[in-house]
């Protein structure tokens, strides 16, 4: 994103709300890349209609789908498991989960592909990706520096590998089960640390032959054919990630109070909850009982504020909260004591460095940070400072975690760049209106 937009954000009083956030970006995502091949017309609800799921929507169109959408739903015309070469460059926009998952799903097809991103994607390493891909006998080049997009991709027959991932990646992982539907033999996937399972609850609510044991994952290919399942009704849930801000905005303030309905709840996205129940907040989490066992966990999440005290967030914790590790150091700064964030390196990949990030926002707020390699420790508990401005780097999740740090600053905050909350959140400042009115 490159849009220079900046938004000015007063302090608030409580925080009080009733809210249903977007569609789920990751859910999203999945479901118009596999809706796009399966055989038959697929009509999906809640679809996240963000810049980032949109651009893969269009990349899904360029293969050979059929979209159409209303205000209601979007349709999509699958093309009974073969994507066509595109005319042009597919554009992923601002989105690694589109370019990294398209990458996969596309090495075993016949087809030729390029695919390209806006600078922040361009930067971002795609190696690990095209290793695993090449050991299965794809032909992806990275045509850009040092191990980044753009990417050129043709087709190839690929035969099934069993893959240890050197990063707990979601992405990664499922890159290679999507190359791995289109291989030869199986493809396991090993995980060094469980990570959201999107790409594996779809898979099986497709019926497609997935096996999961553990950390170990197992897809069948289908031997040099193409898969073929039924198109279905898809019904996205609410982001955690998005509802993650008003969470901790409600959770650092005594007696604020948010309610978020229609939220996904898949137990690999939420151990913001824990996060938030241990220093301190009162959290109150119900699911859905209707639905599908093999699709996604929906309910309602009440998070009522009190004063929290810092904590500590690492190991097999950080890959179940990745996305919301920036507002979790905003809560550390709002909590009495220290929050120490470590193990989680792979913020500076995302998409700006968010370990640099935060630590310049929350100095510039006048919080006491310690950046490290993996991480940060955040001395918390003293009043936000005003009248400052505060970068998001074009980061969609850096510029609403320091538009929620600003309702607790003692003057207003000026956020620059922060056109980029439309890649995930376009009803992010809407939202944030009327849970301060
Ligand atoms: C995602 C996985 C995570 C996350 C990203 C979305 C996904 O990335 O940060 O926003 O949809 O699989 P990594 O898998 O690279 O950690």
């Amino acid at each position: 994103m490159t849009d220079t937009l900046n938004r000015t954000v007063a302090p608030s009083g409580p925080i009080k709300g009733t809210l249903r956030v977007p569609g789920d970006k990751s859910i999203s995502h999945r479901v118009a890349m596999l809706a796009g091949l399966a055989d038959g017309e697929s009509t999906v609800t809640g679809f996240l209609r963000s810049e980032d799921c949109l651009s893969t929507l269009a990349a899904v169109e360029a293969l050979g789908a059929r979209v159409e959408m209303d205000d209601a739903a979007i349709r999509i015309a699958g093309t009974y498991g073969r994507f066509k070469t595109p005319e042009g460059q597919l554009d992923m926009g601002n989105s690694g989960t589109g370019m990294r998952l398209l990458c996969g799903l596309l090495a075993g097809q016949e087809l030729t592909a390029g695919l390209t991103g806006d600078a922040s994607l361009s930067s971002r390493p795609m190696k690990r990706i095209t290793d695993p891909l090449g050991l299965m006998g794809a032909n992806v080049d990275l045509l850009g520096e040092g191990g980044c997009a753009p990417i050129r991709l043709v087709g190839k027959d690929l035969s099934g590998i069993t893959y240890e991932l050197p990063v707990a990646s979601a992405q990664v992982k499922s890159c290679v089960l999507l190359a791995g539907l289109y291989a030869s033999g199986e493809t396991t996937v090993v995980e060094p640390r469980r990570t959201r399972d999107h790409t594996e609850r779809l898979m099986a609510a497709l019926g497609l032959p997935i096996e999961v044991d553990g950390l170990r994952i197992c897809i069948s290919g289908c031997d040099k054919g193409v898969p073929h399942f039924p198109a279905r009704e898809f019904d996205v849930p609410g982001d955690f990630s998005s509802a993650a801000f008003w969470m901790v905005a409600a959770a650092a303030s005594p007696g604020s109070s948010v309610t978020i309905h229609n939220v996904g709840l898949n137990p690999r996205r939420t151990a913001l909850l824990d996060v938030l129940r241990r220093m301190g907040a009162s959290v109150d989490c119900s699911l859905n009982s209707s639905g599908d066992v093999a699709w996604e966990p929906v309910g309602t999440v009440t998070v009522s504020g009190g004063r929290l005290s810092g904590t500590t967030v690492r190991g097999d914790e950080i890959p179940n909260l990745i996305d919301e590790l920036p507002i979790v150091a905003i809560a550390g700064a709002l909590a009495e004591g220290e929050t120490v964030i470590a193990d989680a390196a792979e913020l500076r990949v995302k998409e700006t460095d968010r370990i640099a990030a935060v630590a310049r926002g929350l100095t510039a707020t006048g919080v006491s940070v310690e950046e490290k390699e993996d991480g940060m420790i955040v001395r918390g508990g003293g009043q936000l400072k005003g009248s400052v401005e505060i970068d998001s780097y074009g980061d969609h999740r850096i510029a609403m975690a320091f538009a929620v740090a600003s309702l607790f600053a003692d003057s207003a905050v000026v956020i620059n760049d922060v056109a980029c909350v439309a890649t995930s959140y376009p009803e992010f400042w809407e939202h944030l209106r009327l849970v301060t009115s």
